[in-house]
């Protein structure tokens, strides 16, 4: 399989072959998802939320996500790799492009931001210092408060007529795909019509471009937060429990270690 880069990604959209997205944060999980022909590895700033255990994205650091950046960096070979701009980190241009710089020195191909026209400086300045940048509009995980939790946005003609115009301007500026997260299916259907970049959709229906969901959610970790949109391909959170607790109940009864698992003399 071909290393992905930009031009192929955008290569997927023209011949119709879905993009397979998913996040990982460390080398473990990062390999897997390489060697299994995804095509690209995000380092989401969901790590917060499911490896770091705050209950929102929001104090998630760049020097968290540079250190689990550099990991996955050490296990991707053939997936394209991006990298989410933690909250406050694009705050205004010097500053999004100093961070972006810096992603990109540590390995990522391309750094996700989150929002179309409030941001639209902070992206074109990144796209000019030569960093790509992957889009995201609808549910912006990083204004929950604003938008007062979790919610599906586009759902007024207003609010979808404001995010079809947000992806247009990101198109125009130069960003090589968008993520929209939890906007109806039929908008996200307009958009994905409206652009010649690829849509990448979580919570969007199956019209966009590709697909993309949070690791750990997929793989039945627990989680503060449940939606609906996540498909559970394995049930990883009783697995390791079972196996945690009969490794203690083999301590505790001393059956573990055996004497093939000692070493002599
Ligand atoms: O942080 C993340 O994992 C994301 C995905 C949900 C797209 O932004």
């Amino acid at each position: 399989m071909d290393r992905m880069t930009v031009r192929n990604i955008i290569g997927l959209k023209r011949k119709r072959r879905k993009i397979t997205v998913l996040t990982a944060y460390d080398f473990p999980f990062a390999k897997i998802v390489d060697e299994a022909g995804v095509d690209i590895v995000l380092v989401g700033d969901s790590l917060g939320m499911v490896v770091l255990g705050y209950e929102t994205t929001l104090p998630v650091t760049m020097e968290e996500m540079l250190h689990h950046l550099k990991a996955a960096r050490r296990a991707v070979h053939r997936s394209f790799l991006v990298v989410d701009m933690p909250y406050r980190s694009y705050s205004n241009v010097k500053v999004a492009v100093a961070n972006a710089k810096q992603f990109k020195k540590a390995g990522a191909q391309a750094v996700k931001l989150e929002g179309g026209k409030k941001v639209l400086k902070q992206v074109q300045a990144i796209l000019r210092a030569g960093v790509p940048v992957m889009g995201h509009l609808g549910m912006l995980p990083q204004s929950v408060r604003e938008l007062g939790g979790y919610k599906v946005q586009g759902k007024t003609e207003e609010e979808a007529e404001r995010i079809f115009e947000d992806a247009k301007m990101l198109e125009r500026a130069g960003v090589f795909s968008i993520v929209l997260e939890c906007v109806p299916n039929s908008l996200a259907k307009r958009i994905t019509k409206g652009l010649r970049i690829p849509t990448i959709g979580i919570g969007a229906g199956p019209s966009t471009d590709g697909q993309v969901l949070v690791l750990h959610d997929m793989l039945g970790f627990e989680s503060q937060v449940k939606p609906r949109f996540v498909r559970q391909y394995a049930y990883l959170s009783e697995a390791v429990r079972k196996a945690v607790l009969e490794y203690r109940k083999d301590v505790l009864s001393k059956h573990f270690p055996s004497s093939k698992e000692s070493f002599k003399g």
